[in-house]
């Protein structure tokens, strides 16, 4: 039933199943992308469920960036499939890729925020970019709703620059979620915060999955983050998915590469 590449660890069937019932959003089979000789993806199989959270571990350099970066089409794959929705992204106009990104939110690995524009600016950004034909009225509360979910209403006016890093992050956050999006992708949300700033993003990405009923790949070296926002976790070693389970399955795994992550 399942397609993932689990190729050492075969967890029980019913763990590859998502946690709110079997509908595939992200169907990603024999995914390949080459730099040059460098071969990052060799033959990546996944899939999200609808509801869940799939948290992808892997070392540094392994791919996991360029992996989510496919889904949205910022990174043109190789070769295999990659569906969201059941589109292949490869297939997609430019306008059709920008419909889809309105459903998607990404939550940069560096937050990525627009240095020369406020907070304000930058949440209004994808509200205006989507020609969505938002009124003023409805910018604002959007902006401001969002805001206030990540709890920075009080920074609307500041600049990037004069953010902490766990305030960039929360802005990036604010900035993935301001179209509510179905889909939220984050690329390591918690990375170089303190243990206390990162544990308050991490419930931050559980309520916006409680809230906004969001599947999410999240991507994360944080184990404590990995396992409270996980339903699965999937491992990406050698370009391929190494290992797909629950957190309580793979954290007792004799493998060496997936125990690395649990030490
Ligand atoms: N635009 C690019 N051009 C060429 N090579 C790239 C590009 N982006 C990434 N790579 C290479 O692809 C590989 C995977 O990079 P990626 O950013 O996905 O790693 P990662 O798993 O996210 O690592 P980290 O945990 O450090 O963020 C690396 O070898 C990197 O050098
Ligand atoms: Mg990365």
């Amino acid at each position: 039933m399942n397609s993932e590449n689990a190729s050492i660890i075969k967890p029980e069937s019913e763990s590859l199943k998502g946690s709110s019932g079997d509908y595939e959003i992200i169907k990603i089979t024999d995914l390949r992308k080459a730099f040059g000789t460098n071969q990052v993806l060799r033959g990546f199989n996944l899939s999200l469920y609808k509801g869940e959270n799939v948290v992808i571990l892997g070392k540094s350099g392994s791919g996991k960036s360029i992996l989510i970066k496919c889904v949205v089409g910022l990174i043109k794959y190789d070769s295999g499939s990659l569906k969201v929705y059941g589109k292949e992204i490869k297939d997609l106009s430019q306008s059709e890729l920008d419909d889809l990104r309105v459903k998607i939110g990404f939550v940069f690995q560096s937050s990525a925020l627009y240095d020369s524009m406020t907070v304000r600016k930058n949440l209004e950004f994808p509200l205006r970019r989507h020609n969505l034909h938002f009124t003023a009225k409805d910018i604002e509360d959007k902006v401001k709703n969002t805001l206030q979910d990540v709890g920075l209403l009080h920074a609307i006016d500041l600049m990037p620059s004069e953010l902490s890093g766990g305030m960039r992050k929360r802005v990036g956050l604010a900035r993935a979620l301001v179209l509510n999006p179905d889909i939220v992708l984050y690329d390591e949300p918690t990375t170089g915060l303190d243990p206390m700033t990162s544990k308050e993003i991490t419930n931050l990405m559980l309520k916006t999955q409680e809230k906004y009923n969001t599947s999410s790949i999240i991507i994360s070296h944080d184990m404590d983050c990995a396992k409270r926002t996980s339903n699965r976790l999937a491992v990406l070693s050698e370009g391929i998915c190494h290992a797909v389970g629950k957190y309580s399955e793979l954290e007792k795994s004799k493998d060496e590469v997936v125990n690395s992550f649990f030490l």
